[in-house]
This record gives C-alpha cells, structure tokens and sequence, in this order.
C-alpha cells in the first residue's frame, strides 16, 4: 500500500491545471481556466479548473473533483493507479507501507504468475506470427473471420501448435517454476502443453496484466472443447472478470453506457468495427462482483443476447442484482442464431448500430412482457408474474424510477396501478424486514435507527438536480453550509483570533437534528466533527472523498462563492458587500441569521399548535404554561432575527 505521507504530497504536489491541460485545452479566465468538458460533448465550454482551490468542475455535466479524481475519471484509473501516475508526473518517490512476511510472498508470488504469464503470452504471439504452422493455420482462421493485424496485435491473440510440449520446455529452460507453470494452467500434470493446436485469447485484468488464457479449437470435432480456459489462480477470479474491460474501460466511462456480449469475438469484432465499450461475461451468467465492476464507470448497462429465448430467460433471472444496484438495464434481442460478431458482420456496421438503437428494450419491460405472453390466460400463472415482476420493482432503490416503472407495468400487464403499489410496498416491506432480521443477527447490539438513514447516493444524480429532490429549509441551510465550506478556515474578522467554523459552529451545533436536508445534515455533522478533531475544516478530505455525491456538493459550494442560493430568485438581493472575499463576518452572521430565523419560524408554529392543543384541556395546565414561556422566548429571538435582518428579508 501506498503511504499516507506519499499520498499527501502527491494531494499537496499535483497542480489540477496541469494534470487537466495534458488532456483538455485550457485557456484562463479571471482566477479561473476554462475549456471544453473531456466528460460529455459540448460546444462552449463549461468545464472549469480552479488553480486556487485545486479542483475541476463543469457546469455542463456537473462532473468535478481534484487532480487525483481527474486521473481516475478521465482514464478509468483506479485510486492507486491515479497516485501512481502523478507520482510519477511530479517525480515523487512512493513508500510503500512494509508488507508482513506474507504479504510479501503473496506479492511476490503474483508477480511471478505475471511474469510467466506475460512470456506465455509472447510465446503465443510469436507462434501466430513467426512458425509456418501459426500463419497458415492460426493466422489464416483469424484473416477468414475479419480481424486486422492491428486488432489481433491489440488483444494480443496467439496461437499453439500441435507440439506436445515447446511452451513448457522453454518456459523450463528460462527457470520458470515448474509448480507455477502448473497452477497457471500452462503445463499439465504430465508435464505436457496444456493448450495445444488452438487460436488463444489473452484475458487482461484492468491495468492490463495477463492474468489468463483462453483456447479455442479449430477442430470441428464435436467430442474436443470449443475453449478450454486458463483454471482460477490468486490472480484470475472469473467471478471477478469481464473480458475486455482494460481495453472497454475509457469508452464505457464515456459514452456513458457498458454493452455486455457473451463470447470473447464478439468483443473483438465490435472493437474493430469502431464499438469499444463492450466487454464480455464469456458465456457464464452475470456475477454481483462484475456488475459492481461496471458499475465503477456506468450505471447504464446493455445486453446483447442471440435470440433464443431459452438462453434469455435464465439469464433474467440473475438481473434483478442488477436492479438492486440501482443500475439501467436494456437488452437487446439478435434474430435467431445471430451473435454480435455474425450478426455485425452480415449487415455492416450502420445496420448494426440502427439494429440495437431500434431493438432496446427496458429489462424489466422486457421481462414483463415474455412471462406474460408464457403465462397466457392462466389466472394463476399470471399473479405469479404480478409477484414476480413486483419483486423486481420493490429492488429498486429510486423513488422516481420506481414509480415510472410502475406505471408502465400497470399498462403492459392491465393492473390498476394503485394494486401495484400495494403490493410493491408489501415486497419492500419484506426485503426490509429479511435485510433487518439479518443486519440484527449480525449485530446484535445495534439498535434499529440505522434503517432511517440518507437516501442512497445515485450514480450519476448531478448536483443540479440536488434542489430539486429537496424540500423544507434547503435554501438555507446551503448557504450556511456554503459559507462554513468555503470560508470556514478563514478569521471570521481580521484581528479576531475566532474563526468562521468557530464562530458558526458554535451557534448551530444545538440545531443539527432540526436540519432538513439529510445530505447537508450529516456534511455539516461532519465538519462539526472535523472542527473538534483538528479545529478546522478539511476541505480536501471532501473534494477528494469517494462518496460522489458529496465530492460534487462540496465543490458545487466551493465554486458558487458569490451567488446566494435562492435569495436572487426570490427577488431577495443582498444588501451587503462589494468585496465579498473579505466579509466573512458579514455573509457568516447573514448566512447563520436566516438560517436561524427558519428554525425558529418552525418552532414558533410547532409550539402554535402545541397550545392550540393543550388549550383547554383538564390536567394540563402546567403544560400549558410551559409552552407559553418557550412560545414567548422563540417569538422574541425570531423578531430580534428579523430586525437583525432588516426590512427585505420580512416583505
Ligand atoms: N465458452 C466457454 N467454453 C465453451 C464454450 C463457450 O468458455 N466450451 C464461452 C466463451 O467465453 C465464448 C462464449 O462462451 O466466447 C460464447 O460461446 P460461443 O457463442 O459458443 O462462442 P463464440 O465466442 O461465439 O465463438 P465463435 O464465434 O468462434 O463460435
Ligand atoms: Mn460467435
């Protein structure tokens, strides 16, 4: 692993602008750079780099992070791989943090297996390219199926000959472990070639190592194994691998969108008729662990299938995971006896794209409609599909999406929709009461309140669309926390030794639970906290955090220091500064009075109806009498707000 002091220099070191001007075209403006948004097409550019604040973000598709995050977003980089690159961009030497005996035989075991690999691999190429047998029989197979040198060279596809054992004896030659030789599938128990006399398909983890192999026979042969594939070693989980991903990873996380297929030459063939964000599940059904792969760089995810349905339906079964993770699902129905590969190369690649644009159909659409035309007339098997199809709706966690899906079900399978409802919410009562039964059997001493928690991030939700989902005191509690965010380190006056976060922190710390808004609730719980670890706030801790939703908040906050959220559109303009950079203290007590007189407004009302409650019944006089002492002290805090805010903020 990586040293946290390595990582803070890397945080400290990489200059956003100079990470993002490799890849975009900046030109300045004012304090700021701007260019045309890598992230999604556009013609006046919206995609904004603060050298200030060390962070990216476009206005247009609300993308935004640091250096670190650029690298990750902008080439399918994963956390380390990002820290590796600027390391080694800034010239910074990595520590790594001392491994255990064992992890360093672990790690040096893996390297062992990629070394091997990666000579197995040449050895395949070479074979391909160089020996009479490879050009005419290997070679010659792949030319008759389309495939350029290029797009060989680039998967690196390879052959073996019909030699019982060349791969294994130069691998022997070389002082190749002859244990590792076996565990990696090269050589059999007897010592000969394991693969022999077929075209091979070298499989790539994402940082493009060589983790395994796939043979494919020429044989027509029925009793030989169409493939045979390299066996699971510490460094090849199938679970755990989509063919394809190092070279689909940029292109999915572009163009939005992860085409799954089935067979290793349907990736290539797509490849090599321009489609790159395709990768293949190589012929198993779908496991948790590769969708949370593609859900790394998208949450749109389309199927090919071959039309039989048979295939289709055992894979449907596996897709409700998909749901679950909140992912869009659309497949896409080939005439029978067509694969991608067959199908692409029969009608050309145009046909092609209008095929698949005009046969996607929504997932669960899709399943609705194939178990109800098997179903028929059949009242029972039809209400097993209602259950069906409601189990699958109750998976997903987005209220909008739900309830568009319900509709839409209502439709296809002619059930009034508040049927749906009902029973929709009789599943997810179920799935939660099973999730809480289990979450309690494992933790036994935590109590139930876990289970009304934040809404669930959604990938890909911009920021922009944060105001809309909101209700209740949002203006105002953004702006505060806008104001805590960006200027929360800074004095809140030039000679005082307090600061903004101080200052405001101290003020608002009782009213955290009356906060509305659970995202900025809990930020602001987090700042708090962050105030009383290290008396500041730590701003890079969320501008680089994982969590996208908060990333794009926080620096949505940062970038917006000037616009008071929601008091221009209302017509309220503020009375105050020329300058704002310097008026903390100004836009603090402003930001903290408004958000106040919100929650004293509401206590104001609360305690309202208490009284109108409790007036005039027996026994609670006392009561009573309470309420009317906290109703009078909220009054007389809310007017002193008000007048504090003057007469604009009251029309
Ligand atoms: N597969 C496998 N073992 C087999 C058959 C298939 O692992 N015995 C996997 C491979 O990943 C293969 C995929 O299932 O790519 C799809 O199988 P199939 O459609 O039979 O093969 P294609 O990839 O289409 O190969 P080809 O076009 O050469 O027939
Ligand atoms: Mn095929």
């Amino acid at each position: 692993m990586i040293k946290q002091g390595t990582i803070e220099k890397i945080m400290t070191t990489a200059k956003v602008e100079e990470v993002v001007e490799d890849f975009v075209n900046l030109k300045r403006r004012g304090v700021n750079m701007i260019g045309n948004c890598p992230f999604h097409d556009e013609k006046t550019p919206s995609f904004t780099v603060s050298p200030a604040k060390n962070i990216y973000k476009c206005f247009g598709c609300g993308k935004a992070g640091d250096p670190v995050r650029f690298m990750m977003e902008h080439e399918a980089m994963n956390y380390p791989e990002a820290l590796r690159y600027l390391a080694g961009k800034y010239n910074i030497e990595i520590e790594e943090t001392e491994n255990t005996a064992e992890e360093k035989a672990y790690k040096e075991l893996t390297a062992s297996y990629f070394i091997i690999n990666e000579f197995a691999q040449k050895y395949f190429e070479e074979n391909l390219f160089r020996t009479d047998e490879g050009k005419s029989v290997g070679l010659g197979y792949f030319k008759e199926r389309g495939y350029n040198e290029q797009i060989i060279r680039k998967f690196q596809l390879g052959y073996t000959t019909r030699d019982r054992d060349d791969l294994t004896k130069r691998a022997l030659q070389k002082r190749f472990n002859p244990e590792f030789l076996k565990k990696l599938g090269l050589t059999s128990k007897s010592n000969y070639d394991f693969f022999r006399s077929r075209v091979m398909f070298t499989i790539h983890n994402l940082s493009g190592k060589v983790i395994a192999f796939a043979g494919r026979t020429l044989s027509k042969d029925k009793k030989t194994p169409k493939y045979i594939n390299s066996p699971e070693t510490d460094i090849y989980n199938k679970r755990k691998v989509l063919y394809g991903m190092y070279f689909a990873k940029q292109a999915i996380r572009k163009l939005d969108e992860c085409i799954m297929v089935e067979g290793y030459t349907d990736v290539i063939t797509l490849h090599q008729y321009g489609i790159e964000n395709v990768v293949a599940s190589s012929g198993t059904s779908l496991t948790v662990e590769q969708i949370g792969l593609v859900r790394r760089y998208t949450p749109n995810i389309k199927i090919i299938y071959d039309g039989d349905t048979a295939g289709v339906k055992a894979a449907l079964r596996g897709l409700d995971l998909v749901l679950e993770q909140d992912m869009n699902v659309r497949l896409v129905l080939l005439p029978e006896g067509e694969d991608p590969d067959s199908y692409l190369k029969k009608v050309g690649i145009e046909a092609f794209r209008a095929y698949l644009k005009d046969h996607e159909e929504d997932f669960l659409f899709f399943k609705t409609n194939l178990l109800l035309k098997e179903a028929g007339d059949d009242p029972i098997r039809k209400s097993q599909v209602l259950k069906d199809i409601v189990r699958s709706i109750a998976k997903i966690p987005d209220m909008i999406k739900k309830s568009l899906y319900l509709k839409k079900c209502s439709d296809i399978m002619d059930i009034s929709e508040e049927i749906l409802v009902a029973e929709t919410n009789k599943a997810i009562k179920a799935d939660l009461k099973q999730k809480r039964n289990q979450y309690q059997r494992n933790n036994p001493d935590v109590n139930e309140d876990r289970f009304i928690s934040a809404p669930k991030k959604q990938q890909g939700e911009k920021v922009k669309n944060l105001k809309q989902v909101v209700t209740g005191d949002d203006y105002q509690e953004k702006d505060l926390l806008r104001v805590l965010i960006s200027m929360g380190n800074q004095k809140l006056k030039a000679d005082s030794d307090i600061t903004v976060a101080g200052f405001l922190i101290s003020n608002i710390e009782d009213e955290l639970d009356s906060i509305d808004n659970p995202l900025f609730k809990r930020l602001f719980g987090e700042c708090i906290q962050q105030y009383k670890d290290v008396g500041r706030i730590n701003i890079e801790a969320f501008t680089s955090s994982d969590d996208e939703t908060t990333r794009n908040l926080v620096i949505d906050l940062l970038s917006s220091p000037y616009i008071y959220a929601g008091w221009e559109e209302k017509g309220l303009q503020l009375q105050t500064q020329k300058d704002p950079e310097n008026n903390q203290e100004m836009d603090s007590l402003n930001s903290l009075r408004r958000f106040l007189y919100r929650k004293y407004d509401k206590k104001v009302k609360l305690i309202e109806t208490k009284i109108i409650e409790l007036s005039g019944q027996a026994g609670e006089e006392e009561n009573l009498l309470l309420y009317m002492k906290a109703h009078k002290k909220a009054l007389e805090f809310r007017s002193d707000l008000a007048n504090q805010l003057g007469s604009v903020f009251l029309r």
